[in-house]
């Protein structure tokens, strides 16, 4: 079911005590009244703690920010969907745009990934998004097809119904500058509009797909008032209680 989410993706922040200090301040100001789903993606060594921490309350859950390609095996390094779902996470996150310049990661990975997380019962957050090249070239949008249809047009119905699309401008994470309302909100009816064409209008209805890219409180509620746009992946925001919290009340 559509339903509004903010996702804290803390990438690689915080020591565990700030961290854990860091959602304690987060829950005690919260307003659990119309409050959207919000999960919290730590660093997988802090999976467990912050799961635990979450485990009693409504509509809060955990996310990995990646996982693993590859079954459990001799793959040293490597953290597992089956480790994830084990330390309590609901969500992987997969594909972010750190994970592709950084770390390599392209179609044919992220199609694994997918599907290791889905095997182990992870729903996940799949990040697409273009480049500053690609905007200005006014091929964005075939970018973003290309990006989400290669890596998840082959999953069932039923699989797909698991999976959350977060769209990320790459010009606009960490940067301060936010595409616009408009600018979101078109890339986001584009992304609903390939899943219907794909997987019909009952699942492109229902699918959450969330805007990521210097998202903050004083933007937020125009960002999340757009028609397709159904909550945030908040980085640099989401290490702040107070910044997190406002976010959270902005729909
Ligand atoms: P930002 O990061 O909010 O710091 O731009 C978003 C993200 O990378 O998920």
């Amino acid at each position: 079911m559509r339903k509004n989410i903010i996702v804290a993706n803390w990438k690689m922040n915080l020591n565990l005590d700030n961290a854990i200090a860091l959602v304690r301040s987060i829950l005690d100001n919260l307003s659990f009244e119309n409050q959207p789903e919000i999960i919290f993606a730590p660093s997988f060594v802090y999976i467990q703690k912050i799961a635990q921490m979450c485990r009693d309350k409504k509509n809060i859950f955990v996310a990995s920010q990646d996982c693993s390609a590859n079954d459990d095996g001799a793959f040293t390094g490597e953290v597992s969907a089956n480790m994830i779902r084990s330390c309590g996470a609901k969500y992987a996150i997969v594909g972010h745009s750190e994970r592709r310049m950084n770390f390599n990661e392209m179609t044919n990975i992220l199609r694994l990934k997918v599907k290791q997380a889905l095997a182990k019962s992870l729903n996940v957050i799949f990040c697409c998004g273009e480049s500053l090249e690609e905007r200005e070239k006014g091929i964005y949008l075939n970018s973003i097809k290309s990006q989400v249809s290669d890596a998840l047009f082959h999953f069932s119905e039923s699989e797909f119904s698991h999976i959350i699309i977060a769209y990320e401008p790459i010009w606009a994470i960490g940067t301060g500058k936010t595409a616009s309302a408009l600018q979101a909100q078109e890339v986001h009816a584009f992304i609903r509009s390939i899943i219907s064409e794909k997987y019909g209008s009952n699942i492109a209805d229902n699918i959450s797909i969330l805007y990521g890219g210097s998202c903050n409180p004083s933007n937020a509620s125009k960002i999340f008032s757009q028609k397709d746009i159904d909550g945030g992946l908040i980085g640099g925001a989401s290490l702040n209680a107070t910044d997190f919290v406002a976010i959270t009340s902005s729909f």
